[in-house]
C-alpha cells in the first residue's frame, strides 16, 4: 500500500459490529456441544480461521447496480469456493461481513457439494456470526481430510461510499454526476464483497465475472477474456469474464466498473494501461505515469530476476480512496492526486510523488503479492521493503534526480523523531496480538513504512547490495505463490552470506532481531579521546529517561561506517556491546564522523573536542562532509539538544555554516529543526532575534537563486534545486526578507489584476500564496477565498486553502475557522486540517484555542478530540497548562490517554523553555553581529 495513508482523512467510519444474533448462536453451540465444558471457546469466537480448510479456487459473479435516479446502490453476486479439507471437521467457517445471504432451496444460506461420487454431509444449521465476521455452516457429518468440497452462496451488498470492500466513488464530468464502482479489499474487506477465507495465507485462484451497464468498462486482476451483451432477469447487461488470477491472497482482489478511458502501451509482453476520468486522460494527465511505469517494471524484473507474471498491469486513478494507493495484483488503484500529473499546474513534488508511489506499488507485485507474509504482524517487512525499493525504482526512471538521497528527509528524519518517544512500538509484533480488524489497520503506520525502509536499507548496506539482492532472489523464487515469515528472508540472506564468505559478527537473524523486535534505536556515543564507543536508547524527553518504565532490552548490533578527516574507512566497525573500544577512532587533531551517508538507523554523539573539529570543518569547507551527513549533523545536534544531551547553543553554532550551504537536504533538515524553536519562541521576545538569525542565514541562498534563475522567473534544472528554490522562497518570506515579501506580493497582485491569467510558476505557488496572504490584508484573502471556491484542480485548491490560514489578521483567521462549522464552503474532510493550520500560525494560536473551546460540542462531533493536540502544539507556559487542564476537566476528557500525552508534551515544553530560553536568547544576541556577514 502506498504510504502517506489516509491518516488525516476522516473518511473511514469504524466498523460497527452488530451483535444482535449472538444469543441464539451461543444457544445453538451449547446444543451442538451437548452440554460440554463451560470454558470451551467456540471456534467462531476466534478472529483467526481454524486451519482445517483451505481454498483452492473461487468462481465469483458480481453485478453492481447503480441507479442515480432512485439513489439505489447495491450489488448482487454468487460465489462458489472449492476448498480442501486438511483436518476432519463438521464446521465450515468462512468470512462474511455486511452481506445479505440468500436462503437457497428454501433452507440454508449456503449449499455444499463435492466431486461426483463423494459423500456430502447435510447442513444442520447455518448462521452469521457478526462479531467475528463469519458465516458458520454446521454439518451433520465430518468432512474428510484429503477431500475437496464446494460451497455455493448468493448474496446482496450495499455499494456504499465507505471506501471499503466493493464501494462507490463519485465525480462530476461536464455537469453530469458519474459513479465508479470500485474495490478496496485490503486488509479485511474482501469478506464484505463475497464469502471468503479472508486471511493472507489462504491463497487461491479467482475466476471473476462482472455484469455491468452496457457502455461501461469492467476491470479486474486478470485480463478481460470475453465481453458479451446479454439479458439477465429482463435487463440488458454487458458480461465481462476475466482470465483467472494467479494463486493469491483475497486482499489483492480488485474490481472497477466505470466510464473511464485508458491511456495504454505495450511494454515487452505486458499490456500497460493508465485509467482515469476521460477529461483527465484527454488533458494528458496520465502520460507521465504511463511513461515511467515501463522503465520501473524493467528495473524490477531485473532486480528480482523474475519476470512480471501477469499479462497486463492496469493502474487506476480513483476520486475517493482510503489509502494513497493499493497494490492489487495487476490492477493497482491510486488516489487521483497521486497518479495524475498535470504539467500545467502540478509541481515537481507532485511528479516525484507519482513516480515514487508507482515504484512502491509495482515493487509489491513480487514482494507482497507473489510472496506474501503469513500474517499482518509483519506488515513492516512488506511495507518497509516496498518503501525502500521505491527509491531504487524511481531512481531508475528519473536517474538525474538523486532521489535515493531523499530517503533521509522523506522517511528517516521523521521516524527517528517518532521512534524516540517512549510510546513507540517495535516493527514486528506477536502474531496473536494482532487479530481485530482495527489492530490490523493500526499496523500501517510510519514505523512500518519508514523505519522498515531505513532498517532494510541498513541491512542492504552492511551486506552489500549484491548479497542482499541475491538473497532476496532466492527467497522470492523459493516461496513464489506461497507465504512466509520474516525469518525466512533472514535465512535466505544468511545462505548467501555463507556462500560468499561475507564477514559478519553474527548471523543475519541475530543482527536484525534487536532492530525488529524492540522499539527505539541507539544513540552511539564516540569518545575520540580514548576511542571508547557506547550505545544506549535515545529518548527525546529527558524526564522519561529517568522514570525508566522501559523493559530491559538487548543491545543493538550497530554497523558503523565512519570517516576520519574526510577519509572514509572501507571496513564497517561493529558495536555489538553496550560499550567497546576502537583505538582507530582516537583522534586529537582530526575529526571523526560516524554513520556515513546515514546508512545506519541511529544517532551519534561525540566528545566536545570532536564536535568542535566537525564545526570547524563545516565552516571552512563543508563539502568534505557528505551531503546527507551535513543534514544528519544538524538533525542529530538539534535532537540531542532537545533531549538535553548537548547544549542548544552547540546546535545553533552548527547551523551557522548554512550561510555557505546550497544543498537542499541539509537546508530542509535545518528548517525542520528550527521549526521547534519557532513553535516555542515565536510569541516571546526571542522572536525578532530568531527572525534576524534565519534571515541572515538564508540571504546568501536567496541571492544565489535570484541570480541563477533570472530573478525567480526560471525553474532550476535539477530536481533538488527546484525543491530548494521553493524552500528558500518560503523561508526567506517567512523570515520577512523584504525583497522576498515584495516580490511575492507583486506577483500575487498581478494575478489579482488579471484573475484569468495566473503566471506564478507551479512549483512556487504554495510559497507565494502563503507569503502574499500573510503580508496582505482583506483584499488578498478575499481573492484567495474566491479562487478556492472556483478552482476544480485538487492540488490548486489545497494550496489556496492552506494560504488562507497564513493570514496575520486574527479576524480573517476566525472567519476561516467558522467555515469548519458547516459544509457550505469546505468539505468536512478538510476541516481538521484548517483548524490545525490556523493553530500553526503564530497569529492563530489564541484564535484557534478560543474557537475550539467555544464550539467544542460541534468540533468534537466532527473532528474528534485529537484536535486538542493539534491546537496546543506550542503550549509551553504554566498558564497554558492550567487552561488546558481546566478545559479537559470541563469537557470530561482528563483521563483520555491522548490528552495525557498532550499534558505530558506541554510539561516537557515548559521545562525545555525554562532550560533553553535564556541560553538561546543570549546566543542569538551575541551572534547577531559577529558570526553573520
Ligand atoms: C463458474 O460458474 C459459472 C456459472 O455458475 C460456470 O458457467 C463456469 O463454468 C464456472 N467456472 C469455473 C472455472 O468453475
Ligand atoms: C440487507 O438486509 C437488511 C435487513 O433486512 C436490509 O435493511 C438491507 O437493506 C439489506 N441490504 C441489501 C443491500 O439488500
Ligand atoms: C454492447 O452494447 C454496448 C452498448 O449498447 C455497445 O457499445 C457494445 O459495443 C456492445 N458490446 C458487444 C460486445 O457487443
Ligand atoms: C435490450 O436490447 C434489445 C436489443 O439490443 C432491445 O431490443 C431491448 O429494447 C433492450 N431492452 C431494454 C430493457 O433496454
Ligand atoms: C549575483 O549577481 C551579482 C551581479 O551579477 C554578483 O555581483 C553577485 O556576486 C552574485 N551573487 C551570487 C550569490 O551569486
Ligand atoms: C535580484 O535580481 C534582480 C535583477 O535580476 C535585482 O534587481 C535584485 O536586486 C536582486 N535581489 C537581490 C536580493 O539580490
Ligand atoms: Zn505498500
Amino acid at each position: 500500500m502506498g504510504k502517506h495513508c489516509g491518516v488525516n482523512r476522516l473518511c473511514f467510519l469504524g466498523t460497527v459490529l452488530a451483535l444482535a444474533s449472538v444469543a441464539t448462536i451461543v444457544t445453538l453451540w451449547t446444543i451442538a456441544l451437548t452440554g460440554g465444558g463451560d470454558d470451551v471457546t467456540a471456534p467462531w469466537d476466534s478472529y483467526r480461521l481454524p486451519s482445517a480448510l483451505f481454498p483452492l479456487h473461487y468462481n465469483i459473479t458480481l453485478w453492481p447496480q447503480l441507479d442515480t435516479s432512485t439513489n439505489t446502490y447495491l450489488f448482487t453476486g454468487s460465489s462458489s469456493v472449492l476448498f480442501q479439507c486438511e483436518v476432519e471437521t463438521d464446521l465450515i467457517l468462512i468470512h462474511v461481513n455486511k452481506l445479505n445471504l440468500t436462503t437457497l432451496d428454501g433452507s440454508h444460506m449456503a449449499r455444499l457439494s463435492a466431486a461426483a461420487g463423494d459423500f456430502v454431509p447435510d447442513i444442520l444449521s447455518c448462521w452469521l456470526q457478526t462479531n467475528t465476521q463469519y458465516l458458520v455452516v454446521h454439518l451433520s457429518n465430518k468432512l474428510k481430510p484429503g477431500h475437496s468440497y464446494q460451497l455455493y452462496t448468493e448474496f446482496r451488498g450495499e455499494l456504499a461510499d465507505d471506501l471499503a470492500g466493493f464501494y462507490r466513488s463519485e465525480y462530476i464530468e461536464d455537469g453530469v454526476r458519474k459513479i465508479v464502482a470500485i474495490s478496496q479489499m485490503h486488509p479485511t474487506h474482501a469478506r464484505k464483497t463475497f464469502p471468503c477465507f479472508d486471511e493472507p495465507a489462504m491463497k487461491a485462484v479467482f475466476h471473476i465475472t462482472l455484469l455491468h451497464t452496457p457502455g461501461s468498462v469492467a476491470l479486474s486482476n486478470g485480463l478481460e477474456k470475453d465481453v458479451l451483451n446479454i439479458t439477465v432477469d429482463g435487463v440488458n447487461v454487458t458480461q465481462t469474464v476475466f482470465e483467472p488470477t494467479e494463486k493469491m491472497s483475497s486482499y489483492l482482489l480488485a474490481f472497477v466498473v466505470s466510464d473511464y478511458t485508458p491511456l495504454q502501451t505495450t511494454h515487452g509482453d505486458t499490456l500497460m494501461r493508465v485509467w482515469a476520468r476521460t477529461k483527465a486522460i484527454e488533458q494528458g494527465q496520465g502520460a507521465y505515469a504511463l511513461n515511467v511505469s515501463g522503465p520501473i517494471l524493467d528495473f524490477l524484473q531485473l532486480y528480482y530476476n523474475i519476470s512480471y507474471p501477469l499479462k497486463k498491469a492496469d493502474q487506476v486513478a480513483v476520486p475517493d480512496f482510503y489509502f494513497g494507493a493499493m497494490e492489487n495484483w495487476g490492477l493497482v488503484m491510486y488516489r487521483e492526486t497521486k497518479l495524475l500529473y498535470d504539467p500545467m499546474s502540478s509541481s515537481n513534488g507532485n511528479k516525484e510523488t507519482t513516480v515514487a508511489i508507482i515504484a512502491h506499488e509495482l515493487a509489491h507485485m513480487w514482494f507482497g503479492n507473489l510472496v506474501t507474509l503469513r500474517w499482518w504482524n509483519e506488515v513492516w517487512l512488506n511495507e518497509g521493503f516496498a518503501s525502500y525499493v521505491s527509491y531504487l525504482g524511481a531512481d531508475h526512471a528519473e536517474p538525474t534526480w538523486n532521489i535515493k538521497d531523499l530517503i533521509f528527509l522523506n522517511d528517516i528524519q521523521g521516524v527517528l523523531e517518532v521512534d524516540s518517544l517512549s510510546s513507540s512500538h517495535p516493527l514486528s509484533s506477536e502474531e496473536d496480538s494482532i487479530v481485530l480488524p482495527e489492530q490490523i489497520l493500526a499496523q500501517f503506520d510510519i514505523i512500518s513504512y519508514s523505519k522498515g525502509a531505513a532498517v532494510l536499507r541498513m541491512l542492504s548496506d552492511f551486506l552489500s547490495e549484491s548479497v542482499f539482492v541475491e538473497g532476496l532472489r532466492g527467497y522470492l523464487t523459493h516461496f513464489s505463490y506461497s507465504n512466509t515469515v520474516g525469518t525466512d528472508l533472514w535465512e535466505h540472506l544468511q545462505m548467501v552470506v555463507e556462500n560468499n564468505s561475507v564477514s559478519l559478527p553474527q548471523s543475519v537473524g541475530v543482527i536484525m532481531n534487536p532492530w525488529v523486535l524492540q522499539e527505539g534505536y541507539p544513540l552511539v556515543t564516540i569518545d575520540t579521546i580514548q576511542g571508547k564507543v557506547s550505545q544506549r536508547r535515545f529518548i527525546l524527553n529527558p524526564e522519561e529517561q529517568v522514570t525508566s518504565r522501559l523493559p530491559r532490552r538487548a543491545e543493538w548490533a550497530v554497523p558503523l561506517r565512519w570517516m576520519k578527516d574526510g577519509e572514509a574507512q572501507t571496513e564497517i566497525w561493529w558495536l555489538m556491546e553496550k560499550e567497546d573500544v576502537n583505538l582507530d577512532m582516537r583522534s586529537r587533531a582530526s575529526w571523526v564522523l560516524a554513520n556515513v551517508n546515514m546508512s545506519g538507523f541511529y544517532r551519534v554523539n561525540y566528545d566536545f573536542g570532536n564536535w568542535e573539529r566537525l564545526l570547524t570543518q563545516l565552516n571552512t569547507d563543508h563539502q568534505i562532509i557528505p551531503l546527507i551527513n551535513r543534514a544528519q549533523l544538524i538533525d542529530d545536534l538539534f535532537n540531542l539538544a532537545r533531549a538535553q544531551v548537548v547544549p542548544t547553543p552547540l546546535a545553533l553554532r552548527a547551523s551557522t555554516y548554512l550561510q555557505q550551504e546550497k544543498g537542499y537536504i541539509p537546508w530542509r533538515s535545518a528548517l525542520n529543526n528550527l521549526q521547534y524553536l519557532y513553535l516555542m519562541l515565536d510569541r516571546t521576545e526571542a522572536y525578532p532575534l530568531l527572525q534576524d538569525y534565519l534571515r541572515k542565514l538564508i540571504t546568501p541562498l536567496y541571492i544565489h537563486y535570484n541570480n541563477t534563475t533570472d530573478n525567480w522567473r526560471q525553474t532550476p534544472e535539477q530536481h533538488m534545486d527546484q525543491y530548494n528554490q521553493v524552500n528558500v522562497l518560503h523561508a526567506a518570506c517567512r523570515a520577512s526578507l523584504s525583497d522576498c515579501v515584495s516580490l511575492t506580493s507583486d506577483w500575487f497582485r498581478r494575478w489579482m489584476d488579471n484573475p484569468e491569467n495566473n503566471t506564478i510558476l507551479p512549483n512556487l505557488r504554495p510559497a507565494v500564496y502563503c507569503s502574499a496572504v500573510s503580508a496582505g490584508g482583506n483584499a488578498e484573502w478575499e481573492f484567495t477565498l474566491d479562487q478556492f471556491t472556483r478552482s476544480t484542480v485538487s492540488s490548486e485548491r489545497s494550496h489556496l486553502l492552506s494560504a488562507l490560514s497564513c493570514s496575520s489578521d486574527a479576524g480573517l483567521l476566525h472567519r476561516l475557522l467558522s467555515f469548519t462549522l458547516s459544509s457550505s464552503v469546505l468539505r468536512w474532510q478538510d476541516g481538521a486540517t484548517v483548524i490545525a493550520s490556523v493553530a500553526e500560525n503564530r497569529h492563530g494560536n489564541n484564535v484557534s484555542w478560543t474557537f475550539i473551546r467555544e464550539h467544542w460540542e460541534h468540533i468534537h462531533t466532527h473532528y474528534g478530540s485529537s484536535i486538542i493536540s493539534e491546537v496546543t502544539e506550542r503550549f509551553s507556559t504554566p498558564d497554558e497548562l492550567q487552561q488546558l487542564k481546566d478545559f479537559v476537566e470541563q469537557v470530561g476528557l482528563e483521563s483520555s490517554s491522548a490528552v495525557e500525552q498532550v499534558l505530558e508534551r506541554t510539561r516537557a515544553n515548559i521545562r525545555w523553555l525554562q532550560h533553553n530560553k535564556e541560553p538561546i536568547l543570549h546566543w542569538l544576541q551575541q551572534n547577531q553581529e559577529t558570526v553573520l556577514h
